[in-house]
């Protein structure tokens, strides 16, 4: 199976129904800073997977933030015609005084679900989804790093949006527990039908994982190039398709790093 490599920059999402996430003419800038991000387009359609990759400092975490409305461009526009997106970042972020039950718990009663029975119900079903029936009560220092990013994902998903965010999440996580929570997100993925934007500086992950790669420079952060993954999945990070098409990528991702002296 080969994967098909876009020629130009910009590959269409999508574009005549309603996008989960249009970004229009985005820049960024920090106060006295030069420019992070600028004249970033970037649109993600629904259900669509879309992995951000880009060296350290680029500016993915500052795009991610602006999807997310934690902070607003200098320029342009951010659209998530759905409302505000979910987030996940690469430490789980758990409140680690709440069980992970509570945590995801906290999450719900923050989307309104007032009814006691229902959102335990729901925590249980997110639990379930994420495979970690019986964690209820478990405290966040009582669950492996893997567990407690699948925490933090039922959380996120505990938000209900059609729009999953997430900061290079399995970042710090060891080899073949990253691998199996690969697996995991994309049948998740699968059955709810979320976009999901990922950020990694991971080439094979990114490969791995999504249906889009887009490639980001640095100083100021743009879109450099993209790439449709045609490769069916299940993918496995050994895959030689995925293989193949990673050393491509990871060539633009040096041209990118060399232009800028790192
Ligand atoms: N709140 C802020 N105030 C000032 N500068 C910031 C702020 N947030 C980010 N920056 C700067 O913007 C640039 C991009 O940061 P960002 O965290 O988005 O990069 P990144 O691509 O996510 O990097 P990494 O891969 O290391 O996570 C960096 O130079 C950073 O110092
Ligand atoms: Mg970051």
């Amino acid at each position: 199976m080969t994967a098909t490599i876009a020629e130009s920059t910009t590959v269409d999402a999508g574009a005549s129904a309603t996008p989960a996430v249009r970004l229009s003419g985005v820049g960024k800038t920090f106060r006295g800073g030069a420019p992070v991000l600028d004249g970033i387009d970037l649109t993600v359609a629904p259900g669509e997977f879309v992995c951000l990759l880009g060296a350290s400092g680029c500016g993915k975490s500052t795009l991610l933030n602006l999807i997310a409305d934690l902070d607003a461009p200098s320029s342009g526009t951010v659209e998530v015609p759905s409302g505000r997106a979910a987030l996940m970042f690469q430490e789980s972020a758990l409140f680690p005084w709440l069980t992970a039950g509570e945590n995801i718990d906290l999450a719900l009663r923050l989307r309104g679900l007032s009814g006691r029975r229902d959102r335990r119900a729901e925590t249980e079903r997110l639990l379930d989804l994420v495979r970690l029936r019986g964690a209820y009560d478990k405290r966040p220092h009582q669950l492996s790093g893997g567990m407690r990013q699948r925490v933090a994902l039922a959380r996120a998903l505990a938000q209900d949006s059609p729009v999953l965010l997430m900061d290079e999440p399995f970042a710090a996580l060891d080899a073949i527990t990253r691998d199996v929570l690969h697996e995991e997100l994309i049948r998740l993925w699968e059955a709810t039908g979320l976009a999901v934007v990922f950020v990694t500086h991971n080439v094979r992950e990114a490969v791995r994982l999504g249906q889009r790669v887009v490639l980001l420079s640095s100083r100021p952060g743009r879109v450099a190039r993209e790439w449709r993954v045609d490769i069916p999945q299940p993918r496995r990070i050994e895959d030689k398709a995925v293989a193949d098409l990673s050393v491509e990528i990871t060539d633009d991702l040096r041209k990118e790093i060399s232009r800028h002296g790192r």
